[in-house]
């Protein structure tokens, strides 16, 4: 048993157990002089102010001194691609340039280029590659990582990359959320033969996971230049046929009405979504889908598309932010800064964008345990941040506020902070 203390403030994200007094706060379950006690399951066993710690608990303890940080629950980046090989620092020239990602992509560049890459290396390769971007996000405080296959595009590529996963996962100290995304664009094999591939996806890939347990959700990218409603509808049938939870690349490019239709079949999340209309806002809200917005990729596409994000948040949409961490559109593992984006550039409130990436986060990924919260009997995974606030963590433009990560109770990264950095920002 261990106890977290001197803590500046403590977000819980557990406004059942700790309701807000400041509208700006609603939902963070912000608790000031706040501690944590992990159980020796690595459990949340009690969080509150420190002054009101149960007896039993003052002596015995081992206490662990946080120094007047700020603590967030472990960040959780619900959407990436972080598992890849090759380099696409070319078409990031040419979509400088004034080159459109759809005509670099039509042209053999795009995901095809990272396919190649990927198919060429081997599993040891690619974990080696994968390894050091997880570390990144775990110096960005994120301890759980949703990662997608869909560079393989083969039986046996897709297995092969969402066996890094499986074998990253076990290494740790991460928690991976493994996503099947073999549907991500049609492989050159099978140009003239799109329902052949679909049939390949639905009837030995997806059935081949499930049999491993190698992913949690099977996941579609429906737009022009990759698959059509239609297909895209055979696939997640597919995949919910099997027990697979659902997610959807949907309305990024273009409208095609996948979000809407992924709602209706029970998806836990439908992601980028910028396209999306007001109807189909209104199918996520009824059918409970969490929205996962990605503004890094918008942005890092040419900033044309915002997400409606407030649109979602007024009906009572679930938001997520995530990185969408992959070679084309968003090589980036800096989560926090996503939350930024959210807010200035999509309209969220600071306290919309913290809970963003991490309760509504988890619940993006199917973790409904507490996971991106610190209330009671969630795991004891902590970002421990050196800022003034909370309010600072969105607020500070490209900072890393993150200082340490502890996952179940147990530190596993630290830094120095920058001396006077938080002095400064008062
Ligand atoms: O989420 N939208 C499709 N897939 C990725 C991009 C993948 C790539 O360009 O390599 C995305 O933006
Ligand atoms: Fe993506």
């Amino acid at each position: 048993v261990r106890l977290f203390h001197n803590i500046t403030e403590l977000l819980t994200l557990a406004p059942e157990e700790h309701p807000a007094d400041d509208p700006a706060e609603a939902g963070l379950g912000v608790v000031r002089g706040g501690a944590v006690l992990c159980g020796e399951d690595g459990r949340v066993q009690w969080s509150g102010p420190e002054g009101r710690l149960p007896g039993e608990h003052a002596t015995g303890t081992e206490r662990v001194d946080l120094g007047g940080a700020v603590v967030l629950p472990g960040l959780v980046d619900a959407h990436t691609h972080l598992v890849f090989a090759g380099d696409r620092t070319r078409d990031f020239a040419d979509r400088c340039a004034g080159e459109s990602y759809e005509a670099i992509a039509a042209r053999g560049g795009g995901i095809r280029l990272t396919v190649r890459a990927t198919r060429a290396a081997s599993l040891d390769a690619l974990a080696a590659l994968a390894r050091p971007r997880l570390l990144s996000l775990l110096a960005h405080g994120v301890t759980t990582v949703e990662v997608k296959s869909g560079y393989g595009l083969s039986v046996a590529d897709e297995l092969k990359m969402l066996e890094v996963v499986a074998r990253l996962g076990r290494e740790g100290p991460w928690r991976l959320v493994p996503t099947v995304l073999g549907a991500h664009i049609v492989p050159d094999a099978f140009k003239a033969d799109r329902a052949g591939y679909v049939r390949l996806v639905t009837e030995e890939l997806l059935p081949e996971v499930a049999r491993r347990g190698l992913a949690r959700h099977v996941d579609v990218f429906c737009d022009a230049g990759a698959f059509t409603l239609d297909e895209a509808l055979r696939v997640l049938e597919g995949g919910r046929a099997l027990g697979f939870g659902l997610k959807v690349h949907a309305e990024q490019l273009t409208r095609t009405g996948a979000a809407a239709a992924a709602a209706g079949l029970g998806a836990v999340s439908a992601d980028h979504l910028e396209h999306l209309s007001e109807a189909d806002a209104d199918a996520l809200a009824a059918a409970g889908t969490v929205g996962v917005l990605l503004p890094g990729a918008a942005l890092f596409l040419g900033g044309h598309d915002r997400a409606p994000a407030r649109r979602l948040l007024d009906r009572g949409v679930a938001v997520a932010l995530a990185t969408d961490c992959n070679p084309g559109t968003c090589p980036s593992t800096h989560l926090p800064l996503m939350t930024t984006l959210g807010c200035a550039w999509l309209g969220m409130a600071p306290r919309e964008a913290v809970a963003a990436v991490t309760r509504s986060a988890a619940w993006a990924v199917g973790a409904r345990d507490g996971t991106g919260t610190l209330g009671l009997g969630a795991p004891c995974d902590l970002a421990v941040c050196d800022v003034e606030s909370w309010r600072h963590v969105p607020y500070l433009l490209g900072h890393n506020p993150v200082t340490s990560v502890w996952v179940s109770g147990r530190k596993v990264l630290s830094r120095p902070p920058l001396a006077g950095l938080r002095a400064a920002q008062s």
